[in-house]
């Protein structure tokens, strides 16, 4: 018996008349009979009880309506899970980036051509009032050791004491990565566009950049640290104070992919409203940043690369 047939027959059975259930499966009730007459055949038994209007269904019928209903639900089940799996590949670049420390990447990193593709992405970011509040700063190779200078300056005004081995660490991280950009975040003066929303399109743009560096192949990761919240260093680099140093993005190839992480569920962030039962009044308009209760596991503090 075909598909088609059975929708037929569990439509019959949830309509309990044949010119409504005909209608439902878009065919004519001539048709619905003849499908009928035809299982019956094929099964030996009466499915439905004779008569003009519809009678009901013959305890053998109840039977087929039972299996009918069970296989139509299976393969609805199994054409959603094809459709969500054929979906799934439409967002799969975006599931598949993930962020590549430093240690991991080699040169070459993206070319000039490259950096001005992952440029265009963050601007095509959602950005109320199309203020780009963001910019990027690239250190040309030849300028590293320069920016070593100014990350182990910054190390040593935070540490006077700091070891060596800090030291040349803090030097790396000017240092080792193929491609290094400042990723700026540069908001306008603006009273229709509210500061948190020019971060906010600040931070969709980093996002799109780092999507666009995985669709080119390369390996990326922002990291702050400490340094980005010093004044010196923020000067030194030329950022006007209105300005912040959000953080330091480096690309490059990736020698080693990075290990799996666990990712909460969409239910984890996908709720819905429920207008009864919570008085407006109890609802946060915007918690006062004191409020967040810090996870030690994830506060940056713990995760930070100095
Ligand atoms: C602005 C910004 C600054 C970040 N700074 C740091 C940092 O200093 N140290 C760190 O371990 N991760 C930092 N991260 C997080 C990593 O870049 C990365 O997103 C995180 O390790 C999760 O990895 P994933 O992107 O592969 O999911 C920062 C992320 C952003 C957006």
């Amino acid at each position: 018996m075909e598909r088609e047939n059975l929708e037929c027959l569990v439509a019959l059975g949830q309509e309990r008349d044949w010119a409504r259930a005909a209608e439902r499966c878009g065919v004519t009730e001539e048709r619905l009979n003849q499908v009928v007459h035809a299982a019956e055949e094929e099964y030996g038994h009466a499915i439905v009880v004779p008569g003009q209007t519809f009678q009901g269904f013959t305890p053998e019928g109840e039977r087929v309506l039972a299996w009918a209903n069970d296989f139509c639900a299976a393969f609805e089940q199994l054409a959603q899970c094809f459709a969500t799996s054929r979906r799934r590949t439409l967002v799969a670049p975006l599931l598949e980036r993930r962020s590549v420390s430093p240690k991991r990447l080699c040169g070459p990193g993206p070319s000039a051509h490259d950096l001005a593709l992952i440029a265009q992405a963050g601007l095509h970011a959602p950005d109320h009032g199309g203020l780009h509040p963001w910019r990027l700063l690239e250190f040309a190779g030849g300028q590293r050791a320069q920016l070593a200078d100014c990350f182990e300056a910054e190390k040593r005004r935070r540490d006077p004491l700091a070891p060596a081995a800090d030291l040349q660490r803090a030097r790396e991280h000017a240092l080792r990565p193929p491609v290094l950009l400042a990723f700026i975040v540069s908001p306008k003066a603006r009273t229709q566009v509210p500061l948190r929303e020019q971060w906010l399109s600040a931070g969709a743009a980093l996002g799109n950049m780092l999507n666009a560096a995985h669709q080119l192949g390369f390996g990326a990761i922002v990291l702050s640290g400490e340094r980005c919240f010093d004044p010196q260093l923020s000067a030194e680099l030329g950022l006007q104070p209105a300005e912040s140093l959000a953080g330091f993005i480096s690309l490059g190839s990736v020698v080693q992919a990075p290990p799996a992480r666990k990712y909460a569920s969409p239910e984890d962030v996908l709720s819905h409203w429920q207008p009864h039962g919570t008085p407006a009044a109890d609802v946060p308009r915007s918690p006062p940043e004191a409020d967040l209760e810090i996870d030690p596991i994830h506060d940056d503090k713990h995760n930070r690369h100095h």
